[in-house]
């Protein structure tokens, strides 16, 4: 640490960087590069469900652009960075062995990271089912679930001796609702007990690489990225409470502690049961689940879950959601992003890991994702380059609740920023931009943006004054 102290000081080994996926950047999709997945299935079925009809294929194609984009995460003071391994380049069938090439191509990325001292965050899945596994019916069938597995412990075996922090899965719950809930993600099921299959199926699916990780004796640590929204309720009425409590259950703890203590909440499997929805189990599988317990947990935070008692009576005829239990509301006065229409509360970061620290005995965690989406952002361009002062203003106001957290206790080990560059967003496109670095897609032109410059700085001095 410098002589000069910032106002805003962090320890000389928290993690700055961002976070970034293989299907939402790599690019090279088909044409023998890479199996399809469901995204580049739907795509090809439905293109208008795609903002603008921009599919999976038009990305910042760091297939090619990795070495100068790796030269870029150095520009913009990263010392470490997560990126996903495509499961359909590595393995195109799924099952079986690995592609060279595709090993090649990764062993490449991560040998210049490290070479530009950027240490490596290697998550498995990221929202990206090969199409050959969802023909077998995805994380329905168990067979996937063993697939996975398989597809973990190579990734291991090829990439372990260097990746010191590997993760099984990022917001694991997404194609959950988005599949199998809400009608945003593929193969488009709305059925509640389905998707709590799913959800199942992915965390025994995440205990199994686990297990595969640790029997494998590299050296490291694994663990998963969870997109967390805290549930505030609208007052301290007890139907309030108890509505807040539903949605924790439902869209946290599902999947938090399984993640941290090894065993679903009784209060939710009781919830569960209750409405005709828990999944079916074989024996076993609590074993395996109590082996998935996390050596680190990487935090996604962008918006709260307000959240009070249902107001309207529910049709018991009609399928169970998860409405049936609470009503989100409209907190007066909130503060919005005005572009992405989500509300921006700074302090649920701290209320997270000061949560955690109570009750989940203050994991080894990390912000793995916290950002801003601007829509339309490059009316915002001055002389070539975006002044994204609202980000730079995001990031710090979000850091300064990390700090504070870091204060009274938190084991906050980090801060990854979504994302280093403007990327493509599932059925969003280019939609919403959220990059430190702007991308020209026709011509594949970067350019640092001002919190791009911001966030070096920060980096590198470990902190930043108000
Ligand atoms: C996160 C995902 O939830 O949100 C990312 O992990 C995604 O993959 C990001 O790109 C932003 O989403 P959107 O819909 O605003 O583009």
């Amino acid at each position: 640490m410098g002589d000069n102290l910032m106002q805003y000081q962090f320890p000389d080994d928290f993690w700055w960087g961002s976070a970034s996926s293989a299907p939402q950047t790599e690019g090279e999709s088909l044409g023998g590069a890479k199996s399809p997945t469901v995204w580049d299935h739907w795509f090809a079925l439905q293109p208008g469900r795609f903002f603008q009809q921009v599919g999976p294929q038009d990305t910042s194609t760091f297939y090619r652009h990795w070495r100068e984009d790796i030269a870029l995460l150095k520009q913009t003071g990263h010392n470490s960075f997560r990126t996903s391994i495509s499961w359909a380049r590595l393995i195109p069938d799924g099952r079986g062995d690995a592609n060279p090439q595709a090993a090649a191509f990764y062993n490449q990325v991560i040998d210049e990271l490290l070479a530009q001292g950027i240490t490596p965050f290697i998550n498995l899945f990221h929202f990206d089912m090969p199409m050959a596994m969802q023909a077998l019916g995805g994380w329905e069938n168990r067979q996937v679930v063993d697939a996975y597995a398989d597809y973990a412990a190579v990734c291991f075996e090829l990439f372990g001796d260097r990746v010191r922090h590997w993760f099984t899965f990022n917001e694991p719950i997404v194609p959950v609702e988005g599949g199998y809930l809400y009608d945003f993600h593929y193969p488009n099921v709305v059925d509640f007990k389905r998707a709590a299959t799913v959800a199942y199926h992915t965390m025994l699916a995440h205990a199994s690489a686990v297990r595969h990780f640790r029997k494998s004796g590299q050296g490291g640590e694994i663990g998963i990225i969870l997109n967390l929204t805290p549930s505030y309720p609208r007052s301290q009425h007890p139907a309030d409470l108890a509505a807040a409590n539903h949605a924790d259950l439902l869209f946290n703890r599902s999947f938090l502690d399984p993640a941290l203590r090894g065993h679903y909440p009784e209060e939710l499997i009781a919830l569960l049961k209750r409405y005709g929805q828990l999944p079916a189990s074989q024996p076993g599988d609590d074993e395996l689940l109590s082996g998935g317990i996390v050596d680190l947990l990487g935090i996604n935070y962008y918006q709260p879950r307000r959240v009070q008692c249902r107001i309207n009576q529910v049709n018991p005829d009609s399928p169970f959601m998860p409405e049936w239990l609470f009503d989100h509301y409209q907190m007066p006065g909130r503060k919005m992003n005005p572009w992405r229409g989500w509300e921006i509360y700074e302090r649920g970061v701290y209320d997270i890991l000061t949560n955690l620290r109570d009750n989940y005995h203050n994991p080894r965690c990390y912000i793995s994702e916290n950002g801003m989406g601007v829509e339309d952002e490059l009316r915002f361009l001055r002389n070539g380059s975006i002044e994204d002062d609202y980000r730079i203003d995001f990031v710090r106001e979000h850091l300064i609740w990390v700090h504070r957290a870091l204060a009274e206790g938190s084991r906050c080990l980090g801060y990854h920023i979504w994302t280093f560059i403007d990327n493509w967003s599932w059925t969003n496109a280019y939609k919403n931009r959220y990059g430190l670095v702007q991308l020209d897609l026709a011509t594949q032109r970067r350019t640092v943006k001002k919190s791009g410059r911001w966030f070096a700085d920060a980096a590198r001095n470990h902190g930043f004054d108000e």
